[in-house]
Order: C-alpha cells, then sequence, then structure tokens
C-alpha cells in the first residue's frame, strides 16, 4: 500500500454547481469553503501531514470584481470564525503564493500562520494568488543571486513549498483535465485524479474513494 503524506487539490466546479443549483455563482463559493471543511475533518482521519488546497491563482484576478471581493470576504470570515478552531486542532497554516491583498487580509493571513506556525498534527497549504511558473522564476532568481547551482535539490529547495515533500496524490473536481499552472514543478511524480463532480458535490465517500484507489497503485517513478 502506497503511503500517503501529501494531498493536493484543485477544487474546481463552484462556479457551475452554484449556478446550476442556486442560480449564483457566489452560492457556488459558500458551499465549496463547507467542502473543505469536511475535507480537512477527512484528511486528518487519515493521518495525512500535508494538504494543499488551490483557492486563488495568479489567474483568477480577471473574474468579475464582486467575485473576486466576494471570495476573498469568504476567506476572511473563514480566518476570522475558525482559526482559533484549526490551532486547537493542532493544524498548521501556510499561503503558497504572494500576499497582495487588502491591508487586513494580509495582516490576517500573517497572524494566522503565526499562531499556528508550531503546530503538528495537518499542514494545510492554502495557494492564494499563486502560479507556478512565477513560483519557479522566483526559485531561479535567488539561486542566480546567491551563485548557487541549478539543480533538482536547489530548485526544489527554493520553491515556496520548500521542505515540503511533493505531493503524493493531486485531485483535481470539476470534469476538466488540466493543472491550471498548479505545482508544475512539485507534481512530476504525482498520482493524479481527474474527478468529474463539481467541488461542491465533492464529499468525503469521494475523497476516500480516490484514496483507497491511490493506495492500490504500483508507483514505478520510471523503473518497472
Ligand atoms: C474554482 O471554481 C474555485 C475557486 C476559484 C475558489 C475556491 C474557493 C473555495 C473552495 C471556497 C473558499 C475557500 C476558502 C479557503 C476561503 P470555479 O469558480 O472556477 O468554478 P467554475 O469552473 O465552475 O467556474
Amino acid at each position: 500500500m502506497n503511503p500517503l503524506n501529501h494531498v493536493a487539490i484543485i477544487m474546481d466546479g463552484n462556479g457551475r454547481w452554484g449556478i446550476k443549483f442556486k442560480n449564483s455563482r457566489k452560492a457556488g463559493h459558500k458551499a465549496g469553503l463547507i467542502v473543505v471543511e469536511k475535507i480537512i475533518k477527512e484528511t486528518i482521519k487519515h493521518k495525512i501531514k500535508f494538504l494543499t488546497l488551490f483557492a486563488f491563482s495568479t489567474e483568477n484576478w480577471k473574474r468579475p470584481k464582486n467575485e473576486v471581493d466576494y471570495l476573498f470576504n469568504l476567506l476572511e470570515n473563514f480566518l476570522i470564525n475558525k482559526i482559533e478552531n484549526l490551532h486547537n486542532q493542532n493544524i498548521k497554516l501556510k499561503i503558497l503564493g504572494t500576499k497582495k491583498f487588502s491591508k487586513k487580509l494580509n495582516q490576517l493571513l500573517k497572524k494566522s500562520e503565526t499562531k499556528t506556525s508550531k503546530n503538528t498534527q495537518l499542514q494545510i497549504n492554502l495557494a492564494l494568488n499563486y502560479g507556478s511558473k512565477s513560483e519557479l522564476i522566483g526559485a531561479f532568481k535567488k539561486l542566480k543571486k546567491n551563485k548557487s547551482n541549478i539543480n533538482e535539490k536547489n530548485i526544489s529547495k527554493n520553491l515556496q513549498t520548500g521542505s515540503i515533500p511533493d505531493p503524493d496524490l493531486l485531485i483535481r473536481t470539476g470534469n476538466t483535465k488540466r493543472l491550471s499552472n498548479f505545482l508544475l514543478w512539485q507534481l512530476a511524480y504525482t498520482e493524479i485524479f481527474f474527478e468529474k463532480k463539481l467541488w461542491p458535490a465533492f464529499n468525503e465517500k469521494d475523497y476516500n474513494k480516490v484514496i483507497k484507489e491511490y493506495k492500490s497503485i504500483k508507483r514505478n517513478y520510471g523503473t518497472i
């Protein structure tokens, strides 16, 4: 059985679900957040150490302002209401991406990261204003500046994911088969599951099914 240390998720399909069932994309994001909470609980049950969630890409700024504002509002309220609870569960929160948000949200994110920085049960990496190509460029620039050798170890170390092990499993919901500029370097040997369900419809049972299938895969890493 394959060990499972790190799950990454592209939570796609909120907008479509919201339009289909509530006639509102925002309602889809709200429902999506409830699923985030369920999946965190289930991840802990499986004793998985890292959960990386793609919540907002560098390309998502192209959306209508009121949808972007709504998403960040949702995140703000989530942190205000839930960070204590996450902390009590020994969960560490780390933000991947560039913190270029409102002053209030930037401070809240920093405060949440600091508060939970010593926690050890589960690390949640929340990718916000994150783009993998720009992360890679940042790593190369650092290596150049420090006159370091260009090799796999140094590139990995200088990514924002630094000491975090690469994902074992990537799940993308929403019936779309693409990586959308997410963890392009880190996913080199990751097992990828594309799920038809839209994110707000994804549930613990679906998650457990993927995990079970992942565990039974023979991972070759290029050998036979
Ligand atoms: C993709 O669905 C989802 C997002 C861009 C946002 C993800 C946000 C959440 C799951 C809820 C908020 C989470 C936190 C942590 C605050 P989409 O809108 O691209 O869906 P579509 O492809 O149907 O349009």
